[in-house]
């Protein structure tokens, strides 16, 4: 890794990865790619290609010298299935392109998959690294096939590609948008601001989920690690901590008041089809994938980060 792209990097991930990389790798080395959200105090390069534009995409890979692309451009569940048509074209076509360029190139690439990568018929508890996949979103949709589409690349070209399925990820950095696990952050936003969260999932809601500091920890870990340690090619499954709604909003008041409701509403289904729970020991195993931070921390930090940042917080 010596000279990086980051697609959407001013998304959720990409918005604690860049800087993470920047510091690692030197901030010239990594070049942030994305359009919408460019904060006002980010300082580091900026290139604005869209992701479905090949031309524009290579003409960025050969400006800078890029060797390893972190691929996170992505439409999430929640907001996928307001436009499925322009979910699969971001979301494959974005892909597709991101690994024809690493075949030409020689780029290794990071892309992650998600929870959302199963459905109802997956076995919900521990859910096993090899299992069946029939997700019933189109954001889950696009990241089975992009499983599958990373796989081919790694048989058939030899593309470094590697892989982890995300649980829920809670951070504070960027606000909650597209994602149906996102309730796990609207509660720290909305309680912080006004004592009331009116979470649009049950209470017994149980997913598993992760610290962005854990998430970006492993991702990076990752790409670093010795080629014969990971199984190219292959998304990992990669957990920390599985809590309900109810669990997360009583850690929550130890901390605040904060007056939690449920209506649930079309994410409660996106929700009740993904996993309770992951088996990561593959992970665990073969590149030393470990979590360090529980429901506790996650909530103490959640709290006073955005105590400080929140606008008129
Ligand atoms: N955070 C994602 C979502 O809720 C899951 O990968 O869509």
């Amino acid at each position: 890794m010596q000279k990086i792209l980051v697609t959407g990097a001013f998304g959720q991930i990409g918005s604690e990865l860049t800087p993470a990389l920047q510091a690692k790798y030197g901030a010239d080395n990594v070049i942030a790619l994305g359009h919408s959200n460019i904060p006002p105090s980010f300082k580091g390069v900026v290139e604005t290609a869209e992701i479905t534009d090949m031309v524009a995409l290579e003409a960025v890979i050969t400006k800078y010298h890029i060797d390893t692309v972190f691929h996170l451009v992505s439409i999430l569940s929640a907001k996928g299935e307001k436009d499925p048509s322009l979910t699969w074209k971001i979301n494959m076509e974005g892909l597709k392109n991101v690994l024809d360029l690493a075949v030409k190139h020689k780029l290794q690439v990071f892309w992650p998959s998600t929870i959302a990568a199963f459905g109802p018929t997956t076995p919900k508890d521990q859910t096993p690294q090899d299992t069946i996949m029939q997700p019933t979103t189109m954001y889950g949709v696009s990241k089975v096939a992009g499983e599958n589409l990373c796989h081919y690349y790694f048989l058939k070209y030899g593309v470094d590609v590697r892989s982890v399925r995300y649980p829920g990820v809670i951070s504070w950095k960027t606000p909650p948008g597209g994602g149906t696990s996102d309730y796990a952050v609207a509660i720290f936003y909305e309680g912080l601001k006004s004592g009331k969260y009116e979470c649009f999932v049950n209470e017994k809601t149980t997913i598993p989920m992760m610290y962005i500091d854990d998430a970006i920890r492993g991702t990076i870990e990752i790409m670093e690690a010795p080629k014969e340690k990971v199984a190219l090619g292959l998304s990992y499954n990669l957990a920390a901590v599985s809590f309900s709604a109810e669990e997360l909003a009583t850690e929550v008041n130890k901390h605040l008041k904060v007056d939690v409701t449920y209506k649930p509403d079309y994410r409660q289904t996106i929700a009740d089809s993904w996993p309770k729970s992951l088996d990561d020991s593959k992970a665990r195993t073969d590149w030393g994938w470990k979590h360090e931070i529980d429901l506790t921390k996650m909530t103490t930090i959640m709290i006073d980060a955005l105590k400080e940042n929140l606008p008129n917080g």
